[in-house]
């Protein structure tokens, strides 16, 4: 059977990249027969840089929140925390064992973070994509539906799953498939169209929120970045253009057209005209998910409760998979409670 596992960190709001990139699609997913699904909130993750701990719990609930008001079914997708079900953090020191510094320190998204003072940057940044290896590979998720910044986590993942296999002389965890095919894989910054559109940048105005308001959404469209020629007639014109590329592209997703299908409606057109239209777009795609998601934050114990029922399932399967993997580590289990 398909097993569809993804998260998505609770460090601040979510943006239009994490929705299109990712959230867009996995409620799509919805749609596939016999399979399950898991979504996370990954807390562990999002502890690996400073955060602000009084904040935490409460942006744990808004991310759920936010899976739910864009279409995540607690009927047909389990939806956890990641640290309710601890097994998380256990097969990733089992995994942590096998995973070698080298290919760790070649992460980008670790230099990125750890920046220029390497040696200063902590342990749970440097082991985050095993942390995220054991997430998967704790529910033997066959497909993860993530942006296009985690395919090289992805690789660790499936590289860590072999590694596993081959030390114990086993054919245990299989490798699961990255699915980036959300209608926009790579969204990229309103003000920089060659740097990705995230929750660190320092502007607001570099990302649309999903709790942004219409009036914010208008704002941040109009100033957005862009160049002085007009859209051109065919895509291959787009091509040194990332600025105009990216709102063709964030139109595109939002509407559920090609990128084709705008160039032909807004071919030799102005920004001008341009961007009221993909504001549009935009407010009509995303007010309906904000309002939801606010209604929703004034019932926390519905989110709460489905957070619990979520963990409850979730940690069945997953101490499932631990007991199997401390069997193959030849591992006491006499002890064990579960
Ligand atoms: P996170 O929280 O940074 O992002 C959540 C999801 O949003 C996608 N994304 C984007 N997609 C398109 N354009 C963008 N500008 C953009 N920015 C973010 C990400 O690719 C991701 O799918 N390490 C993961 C969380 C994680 C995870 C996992 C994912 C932890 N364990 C297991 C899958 C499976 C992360 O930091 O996502």
């Amino acid at each position: 059977m398909k097993r569809i596992f993804s998260g998505m960190q609770p460090t601040s709001q979510l943006h239009l990249g994490n929705y299109l990139g990712a959230l867009k699609n996995w409620v799509d997913l919805q749609k596939e027969e016999d399979t399950q699904r898991l979504y996370c909130v990954v807390d562990l993750h999002a502890i690996t840089m400073p955060y602000d701990h009084t904040q935490l719990s409460q942006a744990t609930l808004e991310i759920a929140a936010a899976y739910m008001a864009a279409g995540i079914d607690p009927k047909k997708s389990i939806l956890f925390v990641q640290s309710h079900v601890p097994e998380h953090a256990q097969l990733m020191w089992l995994l942590a064992t096998m995973s070698q510094m080298g290919k760790l320190e070649r992460m980008t998204q670790f230099k990125d973070k750890a920046g220029k003072n390497k040696e200063r940057a902590s342990l749970g940044l440097f082991a985050y994509p095993v942390l995220m290896a054991a997430d998967i590979l704790l529910y033997k998720a066959t497909h993860v539906p993530v942006g296009e910044d985690q395919k090289q986590h992805l690789e660790l993942t499936r590289d860590l799953a072999s590694t596993f296999n081959t030390r114990y002389g086993v054919d245990y965890f299989s490798q699961p498939e990255p699915v980036i095919s959300g209608p926009a894989p790579r969204v990229m910054s309103l003000r920089d169209g060659t740097k990705k559109m995230s929750k660190s940048a320092d502007s607001d105005m570099t990302r649309i929120n999903l709790i942004d308001t219409p009036e914010m959404i208008v704002k941040k469209i109009k100033k957005a970045k862009t160049d002085s020629d007009p859209l051109p007639d065919n895509l291959k014109d787009l091509e040194g253009r990332p600025e105009a590329m990216n709102l063709v592209t964030i139109y595109a997703a939002l509407a559920g057209i090609s990128k084709e299908q705008v160039i032909k409606e807004f071919a030799g057109q102005q920004f001008g005209k341009f961007k009221p239209a993909l504001a549009d777009v935009a407010v009509e795609h995303l007010a309906p998910i904000t309002e939801r998601m606010n209604e929703l934050l004034d019932d926390k114990a519905q989110i709460e409760t489905v957070l619990h029922d979520g963990a409850e399932q979730a940690r069945k399967m997953a101490a499932q998979t631990l007991g199997e993997v401390f069997d193959i580590m030849g591992l006491s289990k006499v002890a064990m409670i579960h």
